[in-house]
């Protein structure tokens, strides 16, 4: 072998070598998704697994940028501190998008429409929005469905005295089948979800309020955003 070949196969080694290492450096790249996996179809259980249309699309995120995705499940109320102080990525959760949320954190491009509706048994004498007031409604705490029932009526709510918060809507859904609360303001598409898998409930069809989706992102991080 001449020099000339030893050299290039040297050169050749290094260079394996150090695509190797940087290769290895970004495998170990997370990006950390904080959820609360009670909402279906955008997240949910799947024996021990967190599925649904936000766990698929941060997949492909994480898959366009190179990175292995980490999904924690958490409390929806912890989920915007968490992305204001670096404990995860981002915040996907069928989140809406708000002003209050706005001051805290970024949001991406909405990627979905959500609608909060109202749940009630199927023999309620509730059917309309106006039968609500006086009545005990369910919600899932820090949702945009608890905002607007806990405001006062003057503000278009029913007043924070009628309003059962509950740590996720699949609660909140039992409660009204035992009869602890007379009906539940939740998001449209869980909501059908919910009434499918529970006899004897309805969703009303007076829609509550319309609202986009979109992922919250720590307001530093505008790398992430883009
Ligand atoms: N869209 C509502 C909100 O942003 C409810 C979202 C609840 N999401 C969840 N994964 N539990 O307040």
């Amino acid at each position: 072998m001449n020099t000339c070949k030893k050299v290039l196969l040297l050169l050749l080694a290094a260079a394996l070598i150090l695509c190797c290492f940087t290769g290895c450096k970004k495998e170990a790249k997370t990006l950390t998704m904080g959820t609360n996996a009670a909402f279906p179809p955008y997240e949910y259980y799947e024996g021990d697994k967190i599925v649904g249309i936000d766990a698929e699309i941060a997949a492909e995120i994480a898959k366009k940028l190179g990175r292995t995705l980490v999904i924690e499940d958490m409390g929806f109320g912890s989920i915007i501190t968490a992305v204001q102080g670096g404990k995860i990525d981002m915040g996907m959760a069928g989140m809406t998008v708000n002003e209050t949320r706005l001051q805290s954190v970024n949001f991406s491009t909405t990627y979905a429409t959500g609608i909060q509706v109202v749940i009630v048994k199927e023999d309620s004498d509730i059917e309309t929005i106006d039968d609500l007031m006086g009545k005990k409604i369910g919600v899932q705490e820090s949702t945009t469905g608890d905002i607007y029932a806990s405001a006062t009526p003057e503000d278009g709510g029913f007043g924070e005295e009628n309003v059962e918060r509950y740590n996720k809507g699949t609660e909140a859904v039992l409660a009204l089948t035992q009869g602890k609360v007379d009906a539940v303001i939740i998001d449209n598409e869980p909501a059908k979800a919910f009434v499918k898998a529970n006899e004897g409930l309805m969703i009303l069809e007076t829609e509550y309020a319309v609202e986009d989706y979109a992922i919250a992102i720590r307001k530093e991080n505008t790398e992430l955003l883009q």
